[in-house]
């Protein structure tokens, strides 16, 4: 059987973490794995399968006898290295959005689009974590009727913002319980008891950077430039899970919420908690660490009688990050799209 070799760029990552976890617990067909992240990290170790793995410093020659190269290290890493591991051969699965909205550069979900990798030229884009939450309920509702307008609200955790800010949701949560007060380091506003409008900056329409990821990459992946799609991006004081209210209205008559629930529930990789008499729904808590997109509160809007409302958790690390790039990995490998074969 073929074995691939693997870097990890921003091996000591929230994100990179949890991809380390998928390799040394699933079925990867691994050959060497080079761990890569920045100069302060060069020379510490990792604990991987019983061995300890030194981390280098990501430089250019990172990626000899490369063959698949997972990038999660902030965009302008990939900007600045991306090239360099193609030239030595290796498929890139990139975590940022460098290249997401790159015409030639497929961004895919594996369960929603992955025709999309045919014909890849070097890179994959892993799709933004909200985004990815969000389509693996659209697609298995498009399959019922065409879709017309997408109003989503997020509520998204600290982790989406590195491990440095999952640390800082805990550190101001113990200091305020302390009586102290929040220190805000990485994120501009006091994360624990509160929340604020996502960090990214806001462009003169007034729409932030992840509101717009959200309507370009879901259109994108759904291969849908009509598709109206607003959203407002919402950090909220959670470790590792994001949420979303999603209103989504039908082009024309919308499908019952019993042919809704069938269809979520059908779908690979997505749960229906939806119980109306218990009041029990999705949480992030429990989503947190799972592989699924948990999906309920499905009902008819009684505002529009074309749509529907829903709402989803989901693990922004997990599905929303590093188990859809590790998912990439396996379909490019599945379908024999990986170039360097050993
Ligand atoms: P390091 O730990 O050495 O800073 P997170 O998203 O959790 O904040 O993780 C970011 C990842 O990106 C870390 O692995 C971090 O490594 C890595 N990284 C940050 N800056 C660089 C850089 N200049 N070169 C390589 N890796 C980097």
């Amino acid at each position: 059987m073929s074995a691939y070799n693997v870097a990890l760029v921003g091996a000591t990552g929230a994100v990179g973490a949890e991809f380390l976890q998928l390799l040394e617990t699933r079925d990867f067909p691994l050959g060497q794995l080079r761990l890569l992240a920045s100069s302060r990290s060069a020379g510490t170790t990792i604990r991987f399968k019983d061995q300890d793995i030194v981390v280098e410093e990501l430089t250019e020659s990172s990626f000899k006898d490369i063959d698949i190269a997972f990038f999660s290290a902030g965009g302008s890493r990939s900007k600045q290295y991306a090239a360099a591991a193609i030239a030595a051969g290796a498929v890139v699965v990139d975590n940022s959005s460098a290249f997401r909205m790159d015409p030639s550069v497929p961004l895919v979900v594996p369960e929603v689009n992955p025709d999309a990798l045919t014909g890849h030229n070097g890179i994959i884009a892993n799709p933004n974590c909200s985004t990815i939450l969000l389509v693996m309920v659209l697609a298995p509702l498009l399959k019922l009727a065409p879709i017309r307008r997408v109003v989503v609200s997020t509520y998204q955790a600290a982790s989406g913002a590195g491990a440095a800010a999952m640390r800082e949701l805990e550190t101001q949560t113990a200091a305020i319980l302390a009586g102290n007060a929040p220190e805000p380091e990485i994120f501009p506003h006091p994360i624990a008891f509160n929340l604020f409008s996502h960090n990214t900056a806001i462009d003169e329409t007034g729409y932030n950077e992840e509101e717009l990821k959200m309507v370009k990459e879901t259109r994108k992946i759904l291969s849908d430039d009509s598709l109206a799609v607003t959203a407002t991006c919402i950090r909220v004081p959670i470790p590792r899970a994001h949420s979303e209210s999603v209103n989504i209205e039908f082009v024309g008559e919308r499908p019952s919420v019993a042919a809704i629930q069938s269809a979520l529930a059908a779908f690979p990789g997505v749960v229906v908690v939806d119980d109306r008499e218990a009041n029990v729904f999705p949480m992030p808590l429990y989503a947190s660490g799972r592989d699924e997109v948990f999906v309920g509160r499905i009902r008819e809007d009684i505002s529009c009688p074309n749509a529907i409302d829903l709402f989803l958790s989901g693990d922004q690390i997990l599905k929303g990050a590093a188990l859809n790039g590790y998912q990439i990995a396996e379909c490019l490998i599945e379908r024999g799209l990986l170039g360097g074969k050993k």
